[in-house]
């Protein structure tokens, strides 16, 4: 057990560290001298998070709950960089003919479901008091006001309920803390496995170590009053 009169140092939290855009904001949080320590958890961690098992989910919680309390860490940063696009289930969708259970299943359990059930273990594990920001990983294509092109039918979907879940949470966050701050982001398009099948020429595809440093200086300069907002790796506020 720990001194309690000495103040708490702060966590940052990763889930879906495996991935391009997460592994990269992990390094780099590992480096930032705002937090004493920087952990990734993913379904190839020792501790392990994997959507399709909310025990998993739930241990990975208890695990980083009592981590806190040993190490006297407060939990300040969590960021979400999970996602699902394309896979052996199916890939996304060009026309409202190709719509198909399994995958519709699959992209929601990863973008939404998933993330939903972070929300329930992990968001109360956040400070009560002071600073403190939850990220999740959106994308430009689930807002509804932006989508001119049509196609992606459930990856847009997914999204859009993602940012739904976000805006929602952030709400009853508030409510426990003025301080706290909750958004979906936008990382651009970036080279990862997720994005190369689709990342045709003409499009602006960055290194995830690009998106990574944009999107944590996004994260660190939001205010409470950002909060609930889709973001875009500039910082910009994009329409739902
Ligand atoms: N890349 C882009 O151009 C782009 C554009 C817009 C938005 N985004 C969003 O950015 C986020 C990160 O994408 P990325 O490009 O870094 O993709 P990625 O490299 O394919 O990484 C996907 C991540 O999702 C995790 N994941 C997949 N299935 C899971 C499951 N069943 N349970 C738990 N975790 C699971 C993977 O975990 P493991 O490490 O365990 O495999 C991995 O960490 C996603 O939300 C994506 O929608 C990306």
């Amino acid at each position: 057990m720990m001194n309690k009169s000495v103040s708490p140092q702060n966590l940052a939290l990763v889930i879906g560290s495996g991935g391009g855009i997460g592994a990269a904001m992990l390094a780099q949080l590992g480096g930032d001298t705002n937090y004493s320590e920087a952990i990734g958890l993913s379904r190839c961690t020792e501790v392990s998070v994997n959507y399709a098992d909310e025990s998993s989910i739930a241990n990975a919680a208890e695990f980083i709950a009592g981590l806190c309390e040993t190490a006297n860490l407060e939990l300040r940063l969590l960021v979400v960089a999970t996602g699902f696009l394309h896979g052996d289930v199916g890939q996304p969708e060009r026309s409202f003919g190709n719509l198909d259970a399994a995958y519709l299943a699959q992209v929601f359990q990863i973008n939404t479901l998933g993330p939903a059930l972070v929300m329930k273990h992990f968001l109360p594990l956040l400070p009560k008091t002071g600073r403190c920001v939850a990220g999740f990983l959106s994308a430009r294509v689930g807002s509804m006001g932006d989508n001119a092109l049509g196609g992606w039918y459930g990856y847009r979907a997914s999204k859009a309920a993602l940012n739904q879940l976000v805006k929602t949470a952030s709400i009853e966050l508030s409510r426990r803390n003025k301080e706290s701050i909750c958004v979906s982001l936008h990382p651009g398009t970036v080279a990862t496995a997720l994005s190369q099948p689709f990342a045709k020429t003409g499009l602006n595809v960055r290194p995830a170590s690009e998106a990574a440093t944009d999107l944590l200086a996004v994260l660190a300069g939001l205010k409470p009053v950002d909060t609930g907002c889709l973001i875009d790796y500039q910082g910009q506020k994009l329409p739902f």
